[in-house]
């Protein structure tokens, strides 16, 4: 039976997780600019709505047995927006930051980021690895945020890194293959998500986790990000139990 406070699930067995639940779901955050348009208000009302979201579908997480969660926040494209919308978002991801970062470390939250960082101000580097710092030996959930972050870009400064390797004699042509390339990932230390969702209706994945999400399951959901709720991620992690994933094999 599940029950709902403001911030979080709260079922009678608690940690019981979904049975053939996803251990790893990853969420594209859409929508906060329709939702904010709306309602009649700028953009920017919008990401700060999508933004206070963020806590309670966090805070779910042990209850609906997700181990890692990892949510798309800003993308390599993303850059071709506004200048004010562009630097609204910087200065939201700042904020978000500095006020969440006691909390995500008292929850036992470890977070980690992926992206390229050479593009964001130094102001917000050193918030994102002091929050990396401070969360770095929590062991519940494994909160991943995906900043200045595209697949294409990640597979390329992977393939970069790893050219470089074979350079320098560390590594051979032959050693690369499916096993060694995902090392040079940003993700290296994360499992393949399980579950893909995309809220704001639109069913596209928007350059995210192209490697790593092959054999995901995905959900395209109609809600607009401020209205996701934790009810909506138990359905959906539900939902996932029912699902027949084949990896390209037919069961016997
Ligand atoms: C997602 O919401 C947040 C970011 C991409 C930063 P959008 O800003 O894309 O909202 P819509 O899609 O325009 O409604
Ligand atoms: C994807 O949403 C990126 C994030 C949610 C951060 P977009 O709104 O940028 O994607 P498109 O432009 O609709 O493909
Ligand atoms: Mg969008």
């Amino acid at each position: 039976m599940v029950e709902l406070t403001d911030t979080a699930l709260q079922i009678d067995a608690p940690l019981a997780g979904i049975p053939q639940g996803p251990c790893h779901v990853a969420i594209i955050m859409d929508g906060n600019g329709r939702w904010a348009q709306s309602r009649g208000r700028p953009r920017l009302f919008g990401h700060h709505a999508g933004a206070k979201r963020v806590r309670e579908i966090v805070e779910c997480c042990p209850t609906l047995g997700i181990k890692y969660l990892t949510i798309f926040a800003f993308s390599t494209e993303n850059w071709k927006r506004t200048q004010v919308e562009v630097a609204g978002l910087m200065s939201l991801f700042r904020r978000y930051i500095s006020k969440e970062m006691k909390a995500l470390a008292a929850k036992n939250v470890r977070v980690r980021f992926i992206g390229d960082r050479v593009r964001l101000d130094a102001k917000l580097i050193l918030l994102m690895d002091q929050l990396e710092e401070e969360t770095k030996h929590n062991d519940g959930t494994h909160l991943t945020i995906a900043l200045n972050y595209g697949g294409r870009d990640e597979v390329a400064r992977a393939t970069k890194r790893l050219a470089q390797d074979v350079a320098a004699g560390k590594l051979s042509p032959d050693d690369v293959d499916e096993e060694t390339l995902p090392k040079y990932l940003d993700t290296h230390v994360l499992p393949d998500p399980d579950l893909v969702i995309r809220t704001s209706g639109e069913a596209r994945i928007s350059n995210f986790l192209l490697w790593q999400s092959a054999y995901s399951e995905y959900e395209f959901i109609d809600t607009l990000w401020p209205d996701f709720s934790a009810e909506e991620l138990s359905r959906l992690c539900h939902d996932y139990g029912a699902r027949d994933r084949r990896f390209g094999a037919v069961k016997t």
